[in-house]
């Protein structure tokens, strides 16, 4: 019995199909990297931007034949896609042939719904939940181990989708956290630990005690073994000093911080929702660089957000221009239904988003060239 798992968007989903393939492990499956002979196929998906989204139903639409030409195949959906009730539905229309539909919450459940299979239905579930800590991983990323310490996120950035399909906040304890990386470093595979969240400053808030993330790098560091520690994403809004002096001081810690920024300009930063301003995001980046001189800094960026005119744009390449990260990703901006900004009025067109996204990549080029000379 061989099982396959294609897998799409963040490293959030890449670690939980480690777990999905534990699952299947334990129930004897084994990996396959061919689609035609496994018995299980697992998409994980994606629903950050249409993009990511027409690819999960190009390629599950792919499988009709092979399911039509093999029945016994059994075909599941889960991720961040299927937690939306509507897409989940329109799975269930468009490919009828797919097994299980499962959310995020739900998805170390996985085993118990291929057992259930045997009853020939079809089976949905995402309502949601609390961490899972009853299931292992399967890790497939080399000397790296991630390490979820949180789920969900409480920032509602007007653009996003992850607040609604990952669900409030959540941190896992420190016990809890402390224990699994003790045995990734016992088991001597691993060089380096990346934490895992989607913003991770905000760890440990809703926990009692209440412990900050700065607290839970510390005591991560203080196990014995020779390994480093990584982690992503962090949010400007919740940098403290305590985290940056952390950072600089520990050297188990990577000098390496993902300080996604979206936008240079501060009307859209407010429309975006991000609770910062351009000049506090400029002065973190001062600070952060004067702390730490080798920090290695990269960001994501928004083009083409409802009203962005081209000078609000140009802001960006200037903030760009001004920081000279380390490299950056660049999206263009994608509707998705049911967060603030889908219902905004003024929809940048496509053309334009296009436009604009390559302005902001070939910057991003010249500056690469320039760091390098
Ligand atoms: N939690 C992380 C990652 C979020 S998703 C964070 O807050 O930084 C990764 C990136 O996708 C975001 O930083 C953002 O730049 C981009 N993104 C999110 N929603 C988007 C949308 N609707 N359209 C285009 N890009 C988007
Ligand atoms: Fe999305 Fe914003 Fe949360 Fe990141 S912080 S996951 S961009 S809502
Ligand atoms: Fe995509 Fe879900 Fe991650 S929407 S970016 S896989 S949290």
């Amino acid at each position: 019995m061989f099982y396959h798992i294609v897998t799409y968007g963040c490293q959030m989903n890449v670690h939980e199909s480690e777990k999905i393939a534990f699952i299947l492990e334990e129930m004897g499956y084994k990996p396959t990297d061919k689609r035609e002979d496994a018995d299980i196929i697992v998409f994980n998906t994606c629903a950050i931007r249409e993009g990511a989204e027409e690819r999960v139903f190009g390629n599950v639409g792919a499988l009709k034949k092979l399911k039509k030409m093999r029945p016994s195949l059994i075909i599941a959906v889960c991720g961040c896609m299927t937690q939306k009730i509507n897409t989940a539905k329109t799975f269930k229309q468009k490919f009828p042939f797919v097994d299980i539909i499962i959310g995020t919450f739900n998805l170390y459940k996985i085993g118990d719904y291929v057992r259930e299979l045997q009853n020939k239905k079809v089976l949905e579930l995402w309502e949601s939940g609390a961490i899972d800590e009853t299931k292992g991983y399967t890790r497939t990323s080399g000397e790296n181990a991630w390490v979820n310490i949180m789920q969900g996120c409480n920032n509602f950035c007007t653009y996003c989708i992850v607040p609604y399909v990952r669900g409030r906040e959540i941190s896992r304890t420190p016990e809890n956290i402390i224990k699994e990386i003790e045995e990734i470093v016992r088991s001597g595979k691993y060089k380096k630990i990346t934490l895992l969240g989607q913003n991770v400053n905000s760890y440990g808030k809703d926990l009692i005690p209440s412990i900050t993330f700065a607290e839970l790098l510390r005591r991560i560091s203080e196990i014995n073994g020779d390994f480093k520690i990584g982690f992503m994403t962090s949010h400007p809004k919740d940098i403290t000093d305590e985290l940056i002096d952390e950072i600089a001081n520990n050297e188990k810690v990577l000098k390496e911080l993902h300080l996604p920024a979206q936008s240079g300009n501060n009307r859209i930063l407010k429309l975006m929702n991000r609770k910062y301003t351009r000049e506090h995001y400029l002065d973190l980046i001062r600070k952060i660089r004067n702390k730490i001189p080798n920090i290695k800094l990269t960001s994501d960026f928004i083009v083409g957000f409802p009203t962005e005119t081209e000078e609000e744009f140009l802001d960006t390449m200037s903030l760009v221009n001004e920081v000279k990260f380390n490299g950056i990703f660049a999206f263009m901006y994608s509707l998705r239904e049911g967060t603030v900004a889908s219902k905004m009025e003024g929809q940048v067109p496509e053309e334009i988003k296009k436009i604009r996204v390559n302005k902001l990549l070939s910057l991003e080029k010249k500056i690469q060239k320039e760091e390098l000379k």
